[in-house]
């Protein structure tokens, strides 16, 4: 499977267990951003679709059985998700790379690290207990039960379409959840194929709804409506506050995970050779788009003339090209919009100042939309490429000379999910660590991630954490539950006559 396929394929959505299309009968097309065909076509929803959707999946939590069901038997069906996720991870990694334009090699380490995500999450379904205080007092008894939060609303971006599902839905369906999915319009393939492979897990029907179509009205719908209790949400930060305020109707609780500027900080004492390979891997990993991208490099100067040298030595020769193509490490960039956006920020860090020293041009134009990755050296914390998520392969570098400085860099901007550090110095290592506002720290490493670990951002980049025992909590309710024994002491007695 290295070439796309001669005919698209051909999808439906998923409502209460049945495969149907849209009730307007519209569809539309989705084409590889790195060949130009049409790989999928798919029902575009109405908000009359996510009503329905919505209304099986209320159904799916009142009447049950799925909240309420054995935590054992949910687990089994969790875990079994897992395994035919490894069984079809070949397929499901060929219809991410048509549509997202990832490297084909990448979309199966994806895969594995999807299977983990359920298999974690099924190990937490049997751990999902609140507490109770027996030190109240002779006549009572205080429970706190946690109860699943309801019918969670989940949006998703195109950058990691299977991946981000798994790091909501398996965790929500531990806690008892049920769920209406919106994929991103431009990449709904894998998740529609998680749909069936949750039938054949045993998932009941209404338990999970996938409706396909675009932010406006089928994503906003979803986000305003009052019988959706939740929502969790993967994507801008600029739609991350669209659903802030329609969650306004009905307060319903909202998760955000949105963009991030991150900073990778290499002091001079660190292992340069590692820190160069992370910060080539960070910056152009999934063509940078990618919310934890390593997008600003802040360099100490002592050593950053020579390092800027061997980056730029080692960014001229990453592969770039057909994603279908084992070998690809750069692949093709997700839309036209995205792809504008890209150049039209290598062009503003020209108009800006900063030295474009290279990359940054389109290529292979006649195949699909590439972009060559580029450096920006001389850039300022207050140019907008210092600033700015491009969400695309451009890498902007600074320099700093003390850790105070270097941590004043790093939180110049409105995001902050991540950044990395690089020193072989323990005390230099945390006194960064915890002078940086971000939710992740990788030192002398770069992004990597475990079930076990939450993950999220500071500031703009999100709200609340995904991942790791604490996102039980995220899906659930706390209820307080108050037992009186023996006999009661009266509030007021009638006086004897
Ligand atoms: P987006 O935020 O518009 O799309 C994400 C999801 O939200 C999609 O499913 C979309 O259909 C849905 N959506 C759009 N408008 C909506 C609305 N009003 N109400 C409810 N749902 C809505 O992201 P987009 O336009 O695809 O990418 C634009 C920029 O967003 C990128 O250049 C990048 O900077 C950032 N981004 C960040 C991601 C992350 O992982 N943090 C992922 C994707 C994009
Ligand atoms: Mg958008």
């Amino acid at each position: 499977m290295n070439t796309p396929p001669t005919e698209p394929y051909s999808y439906q959505m998923l409502i209460d267990g049945q495969w149907v299309e849209a009730q307007s009968g519209e569809r539309y097309d989705r084409n590889s951003p790195a060949h130009g065909v049409t790989v999928g076509t798919y029902p575009k929803a109405g908000s009359e679709d996510v009503d329905k959707a919505v209304a099986a999946a209320r159904k799916a939590f009142d009447e049950g059985p799925w909240p309420m069901m054995q935590a054992a038997k949910r687990a089994k069906i969790i875990h079994r998700v897992s395994e035919i996720i490894r069984e079809d991870a070949s397929e499901l990694a060929y219809l991410e790379t048509l549509e997202s334009g990832k490297p084909i090699s990448q979309a199966k380490g994806e895969m594995e690290g999807t299977a983990e995500l359920w298999e974690y999450a099924a190990t937490l379904t049997r751990h999902n207990y609140g507490d109770s205080y027996n030190t109240l007092g002779e006549g009572m008894l205080g429970l706190i039960l946690r109860e699943p939060i309801g019918v969670v609303g989940m949006i998703t971006p195109w950058n990691f379409p299977l991946l981000i599902i798994s790091q909501k839905l398996p965790f929500a369906l531990a806690a008892g959840c049920t769920a209406v999915i919106k994929p991103s319009e431009l990449t709904p393939a894998t998740t529609l194929r998680l749909g069936r492979i949750l039938q054949e897990a045993g998932v009941p029907d209404g338990v999970v709804n996938i409706v396909t179509g675009f932010g406006q009205p089928a994503g906003a719908r979803i986000a305003e409506h009052h019988d959706v209790d939740m929502i969790s949400f993967t994507g801008s930060t600029g739609v991350g506050k669209h659903i802030v305020a329609a969650s306004q109707g009905n307060l319903k609780k909202v998760s955000l995970e949105l963009g991030g500027k991150n900073p990778q900080i290499v002091f001079a004492d660190a292992d340069l050779e590692a820190a160069l390979d992370a910060v080539v891997f960070g910056a152009y990993f999934n063509m940078g788009e990618c919310c934890n991208a390593g997008s600003r490099l802040l360099v100490q100067t002592a050593i950053a003339d020579q390092f800027v040298e061997e980056a730029l030595e080692r960014v001229k020769s990453v592969p770039v090209g057909d994603p279908l193509d084992e070998n690809t490490k750069v692949g093709a960039i997700i839309n036209q919009a995205q792809y504008e956006k890209i150049l039209h920020h290598v062009q503003s860090g020209q108009d800006e100042g900063a030295t474009l020293a290279t990359g940054g041009s389109a290529m292979r134009t006649d195949e699909g939309r590439f972009i060559e990755p580029a450096i920006f050296t001389g850039v300022k914390p207050e140019m907008e490429i210092a600033k700015s998520e491009i969400f695309g392969p451009v890498l902007s570098i600074m320099e700093f000379d003390t850790p105070e400085d270097a941590i004043r860099i790093a939180n110049s901007t409105l995001y902050g999910l991540s950044a990395g550090v690089w020193t072989s110095n323990v005390d230099q290592a945390f006194k960064v660590a915890r002078g940086v506002r971000a939710g992740t720290i990788w030192i002398n490493t770069y992004m990597d991630g475990f079930p076990e670990l939450p993950f999220g951002g500071y500031k703009e980049s999100g709200l609340g954490r995904e991942l790791g025992r604490f996102t039980l909590d995220e899906f659930t309710e706390l209820k307080t539950v108050q037992l009186h024994l023996g006999p009661r002491t009266s509030w007021w007695h009638k006086p004897e006559e």
